[in-house]
């Protein structure tokens, strides 16, 4: 599964192009607004982010205070280039190679959780199982997932190669969401709706455990 997936042949260079495109997109600098500031929020100790691509938001970590920080992603070349830009200025950088939605590996016991645009991409309950096995018992999840209000899936910002995960990618219901987090033993604390240039919007939940 893991070298099937097209998002390793996406070079990250591509990703973070698509994801910068002022007029059009714009979503990697609301979604590093949004990790700012739920960090502030919760000032975690022992922090999982779940498909880290480039790192983005690994600025906003405070090196003083947290103990460790895991990072997992499925394409290796991003885990390298998120070393490299970030392991100097935070000790606590740990990657992990992993399909999240086929491992049930434990790595960490995170206090906070930040699953950023990865779960339309993965199977819910085969995240949930992994997630399941990498959290504290008392511990904060931020999920963001996408609502197309009517757009196509994948925004068109002119980077070819990003169009071959639209095979994988799936609208995330917000109610099958709910619904699988609460299986799993997590209640609802906060949401909110982020409206993007295109039209698209990012909806962020809060789930508490504990
Ligand atoms: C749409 S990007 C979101 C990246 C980042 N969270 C952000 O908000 O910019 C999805 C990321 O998840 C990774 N990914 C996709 N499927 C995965 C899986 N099954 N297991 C681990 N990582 C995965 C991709 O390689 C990519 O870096």
């Amino acid at each position: 599964m893991k070298h099937t997936n097209p998002w390793n042949n996406i070079p990250l260079e591509d990703y973070e192009k698509h994801m910068q495109h002022e007029d059009d997109v714009a979503q990697a600098q609301l979604l590093n607004a949004l990790i700012y500031k739920y960090l502030k929020k919760y000032n975690p100790e022992n922090i999982l982010f779940l498909g880290i691509s480039g790192g983005n938001g690994l600025e906003h970590m405070d090196a003083d205070k947290v103990q460790r920080v895991c990072g997992i992603d499925i394409n290796q070349t991003y885990l390298d280039e998120t070393k490299k830009r970030y392991s100097n200025k935070l000790g606590q950088l740990e990657l992990f190679n992993l399909d999240i939605g086929n491992s049930t590996q434990s790595i960490i016991s995170a206090d906070f959780i930040w699953a950023a645009l990865i779960f339309e991409y993965v199977d819910l309950q085969k995240a949930f199982l992994f997630i399941e096995n990498n959290i504290n018992k008392s511990a904060n999840i931020i999920i963001t997932i996408q609502s197309n209000n009517g757009a196509g899936s994948v925004s068109q910002t002119g980077v070819e190669s990003i169009k071959s995960v639209k095979d994988i990618f799936k609208t995330v219901s917000r109610h099958a969401l709910e619904e699988t987090a609460s299986k799993f033993g997590f209640k609802l604390s906060g949401s909110e709706e982020n409206v993007l240039p295109n039209g698209k919007s990012f909806i962020t939940l809060e789930f508490l455990k504990g």
